[in-house]
């Protein structure tokens, strides 16, 4: 019905038999190692291995796996992605690992569920050093067994978990090391980097650079780790001025699944360094240190911003903010390239009313602009703020309420200092869809088309609750002008982009058994919303750290032109196929199911 099924659509509606050729080795299986090959693995690795012990245990009828947080403790500490970063077997969304031990009180609790590994790792790896993470890559490789790989646990696609799997944990690898004049590998040029361990999160890495007045490109969230983030090419706040976080890597150090301990730059191992710059993590190996070119610290940040949302209940304002919007969508190439950066958050139904003073839900949208400048001046945010105001005002026939928020310079450090306790939106159960937008769809095509793309966009699966889209502001010229060679093999589609855009309309009922309700969030994506970016922009593409990992349309959505040559180099690097991520290179040979917790090849369709 929706052409090629993706993998947890065929989870829930394929029939199981007669498709599955081999499954990776489980403990329901004779092969699976006995507790003294674990141990003797152990032994080898300095010590390290790690049995799954889930934190919330505590919360069970006498405490199984013997966490030593009571169950408060944990309770208090599951909406912060600074914890379950520190917990070996967690993962931000614990619907990726089948809600197999949660708190009560959190998304994804039932009653009747009970606490066990489930769909979380078996055993992991606390690594300490490349050989330790060599070792046990091979070892597991040699037997069958699933490898995962998890930096903070915080993607939005459960890449870093998996039933029956050793997972290799990087958190360890936290050194970071400012190096002037460090030689190029394949010019004759230097540059001032950070040499950073590949367990890092962005916050360690953004004051190491402070200390030594400079700054990096990173992700905007300080819990937020460079693993994930770099991999997939990675946007934050500086990236439309210095290009996306991959553009910015000098070299990487990869153990590979067959237990190789590789050095990549632009003069050895090309093949491996393009790849691991764009194409998502988890999918060659273990990157255990970035290279990082660091840039100059802007001299200010100018931020400043509106609100806008229907006047009042009538059609008429509704329209008229819809109009309002599309204005807005349309002037951001121009915006941008005259140094706007940023966000624009927009909610429709219950969900407006937070975001503004409005006092009950309206039709149409509300429209929230945060907006930033470098190196400018309050004035300067201030005279184009009034300007695309007296446009919103025109185009809306003053049908809408409009708020300035009065532009404040300040240094770049007072804006940009790491809060780790801000993140704090770990335990939620949702799926997202989004799409990658250029000049071509936002401003060159009939306002009436535009209004309509939008508008479908805002559907909602529950439609009290309304939705939201996410514009982040993160193309234009910092993507658009990185030199070939720095751009590895990201989705050429962000040359081009101004902004990527997610949309959260889809419910996930989070007390339903994990893999039937992602199906349907994935059915009711698959019905709604893909179509929609399909049509409007059939030639761009969607960022994989924040876009819908069920999509049948994956493998042009994320990769693009560049995927056969990428799945040459993951078949290269990880022959067995250890590692496997949702909508990863060659992810259609392999069918998870996390209601069996296996995961077994197929034949692709
Ligand atoms: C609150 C929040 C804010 C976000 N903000 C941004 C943002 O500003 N900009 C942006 O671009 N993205 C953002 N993201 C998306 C983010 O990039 C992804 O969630 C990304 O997967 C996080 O990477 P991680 O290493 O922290 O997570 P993990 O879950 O640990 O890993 C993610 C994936 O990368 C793999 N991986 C991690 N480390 C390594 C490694 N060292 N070697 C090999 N594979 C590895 C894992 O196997 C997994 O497949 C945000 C996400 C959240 C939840
Ligand atoms: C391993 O166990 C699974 C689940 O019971 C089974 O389907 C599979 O055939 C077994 N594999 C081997 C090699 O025995
Ligand atoms: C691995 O060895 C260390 C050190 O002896 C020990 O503390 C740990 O419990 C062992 N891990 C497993 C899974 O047995
Ligand atoms: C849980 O642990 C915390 C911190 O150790 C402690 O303050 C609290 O009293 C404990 N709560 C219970 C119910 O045991
Ligand atoms: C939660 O994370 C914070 C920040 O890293 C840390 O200080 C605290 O000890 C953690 N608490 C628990 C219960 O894991
Ligand atoms: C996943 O959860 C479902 C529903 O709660 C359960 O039936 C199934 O056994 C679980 N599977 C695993 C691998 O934990
Ligand atoms: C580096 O410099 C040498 C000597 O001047 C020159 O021969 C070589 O071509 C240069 N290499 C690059 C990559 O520019
Ligand atoms: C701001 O200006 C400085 C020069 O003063 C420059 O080095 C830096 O790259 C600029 N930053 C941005 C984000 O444009
Ligand atoms: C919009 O502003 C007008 C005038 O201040 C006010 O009467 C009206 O209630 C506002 N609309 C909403 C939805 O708040
Ligand atoms: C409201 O506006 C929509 C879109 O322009 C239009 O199709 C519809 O007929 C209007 N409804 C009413 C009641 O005026
Ligand atoms: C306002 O609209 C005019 C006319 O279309 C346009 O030239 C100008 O760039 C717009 N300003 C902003 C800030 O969008
Ligand atoms: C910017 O505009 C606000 C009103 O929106 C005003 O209060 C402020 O003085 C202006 N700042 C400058 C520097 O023009
Ligand atoms: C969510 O799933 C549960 C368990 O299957 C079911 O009882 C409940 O009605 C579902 N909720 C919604 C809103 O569909």
């Amino acid at each position: 019905m929706y052409g090629s099924l993706s993998n947890l659509a065929l989870a829930a509606l394929a029939p199981s038999s007669g498709l599955f050729t081999a499954c990776k080795t489980s403990p329901l299986n004779a092969s699976w190692p006995s507790v003294n090959e674990w141990a003797a693995l152990n032994s080898s690795i300095g010590g390290t291995l790690v049995q799954a012990a889930p934190v919330a245990s505590s919360c069970y009828r006498g405490n199984p796996f013997s966490s030593s947080l009571n169950c408060t403790e944990v309770q208090n500490h599951w909406s912060y992605a600074a914890n379950h970063s520190g917990w070996p077997e967690s993962n931000d969304y614990s619907i990726w690992n089948n809600n197999s031990c949660v708190p009560p009180g959190v998304d994804g609790y039932t009653e009747d569920k009970g606490c066990s590994i489930g769909g979380m790792p078996q055993y992991i790896v606390d690594a300490r050093s490349e050989i330790q993470v060599a070792k046990a890559m091979a070892w597991a490789s040699d037997r069958n067994i699933r490898i995962v790989i998890k930096s903070t646990g915080h993607d939005l696609s459960g890449r870093s978990t998996g039933a029956y799997s050793l997972s290799i944990w990087t958190h360890n690898f936290n050194r970071i090391q400012y190096q002037q004049g460090w030689p190029i590998p394949g010019s004759n040029d230097t540059a001032d980097v950070l040499i950073c361990g590949g367990g890092n999160n962005w916050g360690n890495v953004y004051n190491a650079a402070h200390k030594v007045g400079k700054t990096v490109v990173g992700g905007e969230d300080a819990t937020v780790g460079l693993g994930g983030l770099i991999q997939n090419g990675g946007h934050g706040i500086l990236s439309s001025s210095h290009g996306l976080a991959s553009d910015n890597v000098y070299q990487v150090r990869v153990v590979t699944p067959t237990g190789r301990i590789l050095v990549a730059n632009d003069a050895q191992n090309q093949d491996l360094f393009w790849a691991v710059r764009g194409t998502g993590g988890g999918q060659f190996g273990v990157v255990t240190e970035f290279v990082l070119q660091t840039h100059q610290v802007p001299e200010n940040v100018v931020t400043g911003g509106l609100t806008f949302y229907p006047r009042s209940k009538d059609n008429a304002s509704a329209n008229a903010s819809w109009s309002a919007f599309a204005e807005v969508a349309s002037s951001l190439p121009d915006l941008m390239d005259q140094g706007i950066t940023g966000s624009v958050m927009v909610a429709t139904g219950g969900g407006a009313v937070s975001y503004t003073d409005q006092s009950e839900a309206l039709e149409g949208p509300s429209v929230v602009l945060g907006f930033l400048m470098y190196n400018s001046t309050e004035e300067n945010m201030n005279a184009t703020l009034q300007d695309l105001a007296a446009n919103l005002t025109r185009v809306s026939l003053n049908q809408v309420n409009l708020t300035l928020r009065s532009s404040e310079s300040q240094s770049y450090w007072s804006y940009a200092k790491p809060d780790f306790l801000a993140s704090r939106s770990a335990g939620a159960a949702s799926l997202t869809s989004s799409r990658l937008l250029g000049r071509k769809e936002l401003s060159d095509l009939p306002r009436s088309d535009l209004i309509h793309y939008l508008q479908q966009l805002s559907a909602a699966q529950v439609i009290k609750s309304g939705t939201m889209l996410v514009w982040g502001l993160q193309g234009g010229k910092g993507p658009a002008s990185t030199a070939e060679i720095r751009r590895g093999s990201v989705l050429p589609a962000w040359r081009t982009a101004y902004a990527h855009v997610m949309s959260y309309g889809v419910s996930v009922n989070a007390t339903a058994d994990p893999s039937k309700a992602l199906a349907a969030g994935a059915e009711w994506l698959e019905t709604v919303l893909e179509p929609v970016w399909r049509k409007w922009a059939p030639h761009t593409g969607s960022y994989m750290n924040e876009g819908n990992p069920f999509s049948s349309t994956w493998k042009h959505d994320f990769y693009g032109e560049n995927y056969p040559r990428l799945l040459r180099v993951k078949q290269k690097y990880d022959p067995s196929g250890s590692i496997f991520v949702w909508s990863g290179l060659g992810s259609d040979h392999w069918h998870y199911d996390l209601q069996s917790g296996l995961l077994c090849r197929v034949h692709p369709q």
